[in-house]
């Protein structure tokens, strides 16, 4: 037996492929790094299952290098930060934090998990909201109530692109969607409306004839297609159980400063700097260039968000 380092093992790897023999190596698997015995509903705790990402983190990982190689009040940060699992944890393990991804669904989600509300203020938004939704969806999309001067009614314009048929072709869907999103878009407090837009993103999947559990942008022309603010609904009191969690599990302290605790920003990882210029650990999970196109996974909410006119 010999210890070798990981280059050497890389090495003699590539030459065994080549038929070339290379001795025993002195390298063991070191169990507490192993995460296999958590399910989804460990890794969807709290916040982290607002909503689908691609290569998610395991939150227990990040947390385990967080703590294990900073200390608290120390400053994370994770350059392509995708859904915020780092950001989050980093949170949750009393350091602050910055984050960056150079897609705005990206920072959309982080900035949505992040924040927790009091759980009664948020029941009492999501009722108010809910109920106007439903008030207008059934006078303008189904005209099940008589159109009445609803104060509570606004205006909805449908996002101007062709691939809004394409992926939903059925009219009232479309409609259905762009008042959800138009009561989101007028509420006043900003956090409020970032965790309902998360919610709406959430569900452009699964409302458009994307096929089932395909990650490749693939029409399903026969998809039976659910009612958007049944989907809507359920996704967003799940979340709002999410929040519940969250809200007692985050230190208060850090809770009142998160402005100060995390920095969250739309931006390209080969120009962020901190303002210190420095910070004390980068935990972070690279693009894999071939293995997602984050801009065709991404192109719902892409469409709904008018965050780019072509998906190319
Ligand atoms: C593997 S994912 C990170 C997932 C993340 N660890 C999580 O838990 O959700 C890689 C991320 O890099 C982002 N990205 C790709 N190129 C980038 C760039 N030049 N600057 C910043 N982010 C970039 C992608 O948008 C994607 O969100």
């Amino acid at each position: 037996m010999e210890n070798l380092t990981l280059n050497d093992v890389l090495k003699q790897s590539a030459r065994h492929k080549q038929g070339i023999e290379f001795p025993l190596v002195n390298l063991l698997a070191n169990l507490a790094w192993t995460f296999g015995d958590l399910t989804s509903r460990h890794t969807s705790y709290v916040s982290h299952g607002y909503h689908r990402y691609p290569a998610k983190f395991i939150p227990q990982l990040t947390r385990k290098v967080i703590e294990q190689y900073s200390e608290e009040g120390a400053l994370i940060c994770d350059p392509f930060m995708g859904s915020g699992t780092t950001v989050l944890e980093a949170l949750l393990a009393k350091r602050k934090v910055i984050g960056t991804d150079i897609n705005p669904v990206a920072v959309l989600i982080t900035q949505a998990k992040l924040r927790p509300f009091p759980p009664k203020y948020l029941q009492e938004q999501t009722s108010a909201l809910l109920r106007d939704m439903k008030n207008q969806i059934a006078e303008e999309v189904h005209q099940q109530l008589p159109l009445t001067l609803n104060s509570a009614r606004v205006d909805y314009l449908l996002p101007e692109n062709e691939r809004l048929v394409y992926w939903y072709p059925i009219k009232e869907i479309r409609q259905e969607l762009a008042i959800i999103l138009a009561h989101i878009n007028k509420l006043a407090d900003i956090h409020l409306k970032r965790y309902f837009q998360c919610a709406f993103s959430h569900i452009l999947k699964n409302t458009s004839i994307w096929l089932n559990k395909s990650t490749k942008p693939t029409r399903d022309l026969k998809k039976s297609v659910p009612a958007p603010l049944k989907s809507f609904t359920r996704h967003v009191r799940k979340m709002n159980n999410r929040n519940r969690k969250l809200y007692f599990l985050m230190d208060p302290l850090i809770h009142e400063r998160l402005d100060e605790y995390a920095r969250v920003a739309n931006g390209d990882a080969r120009r962020q700097q901190s303002a210190e210029n420095m910070v004390d650990l980068v935990v972070t999970s690279p693009p894999y260039v071939t293995s997602y196109e984050y801009a065709d996974l991404h192109q719902l909410t892409a469409l709904w968000f008018s965050y780019t006119e072509s998906v190319s």
